[in-house]
């Protein structure tokens, strides 16, 4: 079976972006692949954070998860940090791939050059290092993703390849797989801008968020003044947004779904509508399985160990091909 890997990281609430742009592509591809998830600790380092609400962040995350319907009887789910191998692999990385490539990183530029920044990890720059360790540990064929993780890959395929180039066939060179609805869910009020965990308000819908806020905010997305309802992200990124985010919840065509709509009220009205039928069953599962933390960390140590025994034989045969004894 081909071998499917993603991970997300714990910090911020958990948005409709990731939902849409990844989670179903997750909970999908777990029927018919090896999946493996992992909520990707090491990489919230990179910003600052509080030590506290990454333990928090962590846990809800892996539930979360399983609320939206990753199975961690069929698929691996775990922690990063819990695998050694991952930082491991990582300083392998560091030096398979250049400044120059690390420096083109839209993530990297994006996150230092946000207001108030003014400490930037060097975590923070060789981020792509450690993600690009996480899919090769696992000879992943497929790395669902939004579309803002392309670069990444991208730059996983280069590492990749160029590691085998100069230490022999070592690694499976992924693929991204990136959905065709959802990919890049919008902010709702700054529909130029991706949603993302660190933009709260009335842009972003997040999906342990009561249900009346949600409607809210659908109601107040910002559109545009001529009134067509048409599928065309550079001149109605509002409308196209809505479309997208409709479509991703139903499964349907934004291009298609715009002739079902004459006004902005009702396409507003119905996307709400999806988005909470969508949620609806993920916070019921959730609060069920807030309840009982402990469970929820002995699957993930049941994951972890089953990641593990794949990892280490990845990093032996790197470590091996590049030279260093085994100790
Ligand atoms: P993260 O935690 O920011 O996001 C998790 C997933 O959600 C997708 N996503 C979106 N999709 C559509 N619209 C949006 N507005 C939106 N915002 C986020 C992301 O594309 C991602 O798929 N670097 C990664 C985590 C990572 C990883 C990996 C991913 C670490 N190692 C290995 C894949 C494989 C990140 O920060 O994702």
């Amino acid at each position: 079976m081909q071998r499917v890997f993603s991970g997300i990281q714990p910090s911020g609430d958990l948005h409709l972006g990731n939902l849409l742009g990844a989670l179903v592509k997750w909970v999908d591809m777990q029927d018919d692949h090896d999946a493996i998830y992992c909520v990707v600790d090491l990489h919230a380092l990179t910003l600052r954070h509080d030590p506290e609400e990454l333990r928090r962040n962590t846990i809800e995350l892996a539930q979360l998860l399983i609320a939206v319907g990753i199975d961690p009887e069929r698929a691996i789910l775990f922690v990063q940090s819990h695998v050694p191998q991952h930082p491991q692999l990582a300083w392998l990385m560091e030096c398979t791939v250049s400044y120059g490539e690390l420096s083109r990183m839209t993530a990297f530029k994006d996150k230092s050059n946000r207001d108030g920044t003014k400490f930037i990890s060097a975590g923070l720059f060789t981020y792509p290092a450690l993600q690009a360790a996480d899919i090769l540990l696992y000879d992943t064929d497929f790395v669902p993703v939004g579309d803002d993780q392309r670069q990444h890959v991208e730059i996983t395929r280069d590492i990749a390849e160029r590691f085998n180039s100069r230490y022999g066939d070592t690694f499976v060179v992924p693929e991204h797989v990136i959905p065709p609805a959802g990919a890049r869910v919008m902010d709702l009020q700054h529909p130029d801008r991706k949603m993302s965990k660190s933009e709260e308000g009335a842009g972003t819908v997040n999906v342990l968020e009561d249900f009346k806020a949600v409607e809210k905010k659908f109601k107040r997305a910002v559109t545009d003044s001529d009134m067509e309802v048409r599928y065309d992200i550079e001149a109605k990124p509002g409308v196209s947004n809505l479309l997208s985010i409709l479509a991703g919840a139903t499964g349907g065509d934004p291009v298609a779904l715009a002739d079902n709509y004459e006004q902005y009220g009702p396409l507003k009205a119905d996307t709400a509508t999806a988005v909470i039928e969508l949620l609806r069953p993920i916070q019921e599962r959730f609060a069920e399985l807030q309840a009982d933390p402990a469970e929820t960390e002995r699957l993930l140590k049941v994951g972890a160990d089953k990641a593990e025994a794949i990892a280490a034989e990845v990093l032996a045969r790197a470590k091996t091909n590049v030279g260093l004894l085994q100790g």
